[in-house]
């Protein structure tokens, strides 16, 4: 009786300590979804849960080991005993309990995230080894970063074109896989203006880890903004003089990181998928075919829109085809600028 009582002082007081602890740590990234709230809920609820069973096995189990060890010289048998009928019967209902809850509470959580709005903005998710494009059908615009208006709900279609990858922004919450030969959709709709990253969530090969792009969740005035200007039916507000344009090499630079050139195109002279851009451009290549060629802008051009047309010895034909859609005209010519100054 006095061990029993021990035992459960000794638990209720670490339990609440921990519980103290585990709920003061911000786990999350900052929620920039409406499915932050229902998902970190619940999250909350799992870690309490959690840290209640871990105090209470290894509690017991601490206390026992230390409480009741061999005696030195005791070398008598321990007391034999069989089987505990309602103990057994507690360990069998009470986690069954607790697991079925968990199934009825995320069940109850999922159907509210994945939940249809009346009004939504399509977007098809496109993603490859190893990079990402969206598609806005009904803008008929394609693009190599994810902009969301506010307060609007996303409502992705998802595909694959080679293996598994995973769409995940963390500041969403959700996760959803991309699989191939199936579409897959997911619905979410972003609360909190600002910059945030995609990333593939799937080990899905050597370049994976640099297999993201970037998100914005714009003002409803600035996504129409972007809308005009992907388009080019853009006008600038009278009085306004449209600021400096930004350096191309600079632009270039950025689209490299955004459209996932660099998962497989290196700047540092290093072999990866595809040929290292450092001293590409005047670099005279072996074509697969033996002919050779000096790399230039038209051979860039070409080799961004149309990657299998001319291709380097030794290299197989991966590149995405999609190029010549995905970047504006302004983008490609970003990037040339950009190869051009790696020497
Ligand atoms: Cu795609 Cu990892």
């Amino acid at each position: 009786m006095r061990h029993t009582l021990n035992v459960v002082i000794l638990i209720v007081v670490v339990t609440v300590g921990l519980l103290f602890v585990v709920n003061k740590i911000d786990w999350m990234p900052v929620a920039a979804s409406t499915a932050a709230g229902p998902v970190d809920w619940l999250f909350g609820l799992n870690l309490d849960v959690i840290t209640v069973l871990y105090v209470l096995i290894n509690g017991i189990m601490l206390y026992s080991v230390f409480m009741f060890r061999r005696k030195r010289g005791d070398d008598s048998e321990g007391s034999y005993f069989h089987g505990d009928t309602k103990l057994e019967i507690g360990w069998i209902v009470i986690p069954t309990v607790i697991v079925l809850a968990f199934a009825v509470i995320g069940g109850s959580v999922l159907k509210q995230v994945s939940a249809a709005d009346k009004e939504e903005l399509k977007v098809i998710v496109t993603g490859r080894q190893w990079s990402w494009t969206f598609e806005y059908p009904d803008l008929g615009i394609t693009t190599t970063e994810l902009n969301l208006p506010v307060n609007m709900q996303a409502h992705f279609l998802l595909r694959s074109e080679d293996v598994i990858h995973s769409f995940w922004v963390p500041q969403f919450r959700l996760k959803q896989d991309l699989v191939p030969g199936q579409e897959k959709e997911l619905r979410i709709t972003p609360t909190l203006l600002g910059s945030y990253q995609l990333m593939c969530a799937e080990l899905c090969g050597t370049s994976h880890a640099y297999m993201v792009a970037p998100v914005n969740v714009l003002t409803a005035e600035d996504f129409e903004i972007w809308r005009q200007k992907r388009l080019g039916i853009y006008q600038e507000p009278a009085g306004e003089g449209g600021g400096a344009a930004e350096d191309p090499a600079a632009l270039g630079a950025k689209v490299a990181s955004s459209a996932g050139c660099i998962a497989c195109h290196s700047i540092d002279g290093s072999k990866l998928v595809g040929p290292t851009w450092k001293g590409l451009f005047g670099r005279t290549e072996t074509m697969a075919d033996g002919s050779t060629i000096t790399v230039d802008d038209a051979y860039l051009h070409e080799s961004i829109v149309n990657s299998g047309a001319k291709l380097v010895q030794g290299y197989a034909d991966l590149m995405p085809k999609n190029f010549g859609d995905s970047l504006t005209d302004q983008e490609i010519k970003g990037l040339i600028e950009y190869i051009r100054t790696l020497k």
